[in-house]
């Protein structure tokens, strides 16, 4: 690789087995292996390896679509300030051309490693193909790709999206378990065409198929944004006489849908139960009020492991292809437990 050295090989070599004595621990690389990331932490130590320059980082970001993305996108700056590694940061507003634009900047900045949270999931062979021509290694973070070939891409960071909609369509089943009617459920979903859009549906779709009374009546895009969610809630109610469930792709549609309930005259978490992803505080706030009942984690700290897997795949360190993220979920009494401890 471009920025190695054979004597940055040989120095960061001793640096790591002197890191390793002196700590008493022979486990390699914890932050980067699979499972490692405990919800809620916001700190990993980022270990020297064998680069004898400064990286430089090329990240192209979503955009500022939610209050998860805004934490996600401190935690990449303050984890690259935090780990010596200077990034090249590009906010592409929701718009896969814009990443585009910003990948191929990247490319001619000749960065020395590149990342991104993929917009949707598909379209991206030909710029990840144009990087790896260059020699440029690529990280996923956050959101997926569905390119066949996975060596246009070093490693994914981040959460098991089609788990939370298990989770979330599992709480569900048990919840009305001995309902004897139908129970009209409407979606909001996140972005169309993104990884968690698509995953999140399919989990829940999944799971709730084990409760004929489950009947999904209404699903559409609110684009992850607060605004959309109101604005589609609104519609939602309008068209539909008996809603009983809101299941919301994230906390900020679902705190929007909130707005549209309570101004039908409605009461958030009594008359309609909701369920959302991602667990940011204005959500915990929103749950332990008893206006959400059912949260799934998505955990948005993803800059710790990101700057350790930069400097993993520059010195040429096996990482694995896919890092997921732990995460749990919570009810609105635990909620109420944990809002003092929330950190986003
Ligand atoms: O990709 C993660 C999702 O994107 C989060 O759940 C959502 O809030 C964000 O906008």
């Amino acid at each position: 690789m471009k920025v190695l050295k054979r004597s940055g090989l040989i120095l960061a070599a001793s640096l790591m087995l002197l890191i390793s004595a002196a700590c008493g621990n022979s486990g390699a690389g914890d932050n980067t292996s699979k499972n490692a990331n405990k919800a809620g932490d916001t700190k990993t130590e980022v270990k020297e390896t064998a680069v004898d320059k400064k990286i430089t980082l090329g990240f192209s970001q979503v955009g500022a679509e939610s209050g998860w993305r805004t934490a996600n996108t401190i935690s990449v700056q303050d984890s690259a300030k935090e780990a010596g590694i200077e990034l090249k940061f590009s906010d592409a507003q929701q718009k896969q051309e814009n990443q585009i634009k910003a990948i191929r900047t990247f490319i001619q900045q000749k960065v020395d490693v590149i990342a991104f949270s993929p917009v949707v999931e598909s379209g991206w062979d030909t710029v990840l193909k144009e990087a790896k021509e260059a020699g440029i290694p690529v990280i996923l973070t956050d959101r997926a790709v569905d390119s066949k070939d996975t060596s246009l891409y070093k490693t994914f960071i981040g959460s098991d999206f089609v788990e939370e909609g298990r989770s979330a369509g599992k709480w569900l089943v048990e919840k009305f378990k001995d309902a004897s009617g139908d129970i009209n459920i409407v979606e909001l979903q996140g972005t169309t065409g993104s990884a968690p859009a698509i995953d999140r549906q399919k989990g829940f779709a999944e799971e709730i198929v084990a409760n004929p009374n489950l009947k999904i009546i209404a699903s559409q895009t609110g684009d992850f944004t607060r605004a959309k969610g109101k604005e589609v809630m609104q519609a939602f109610l309008k068209a539909n006489k008996k809603i009983d469930v809101l299941y919301a792709h994230n906390d900020d549609m679902g705190l929007g849908a909130i707005q549209a309930i309570e101004a039908a005259g409605l009461k958030p978490g009594e008359d309609i139960i909701i369920i959302t992803v991602d667990g940011v505080k204005d959500g915990f706030v929103a749950a332990s009020e008893g206006k959400i009942n059912f949260i799934v984690e998505c955990n948005p700290l993803l800059g710790p492991q990101l700057m350790q897997a930069a400097r993993d795949v520059l010195s040429g360190t096996e990482i694995p292809q896919r890092i997921v993220t732990k995460e749990g979920v919570f009810t609105s009494e635990d909620a109420k437990r944990e809002l003092p401890n929330r950190k986003y």
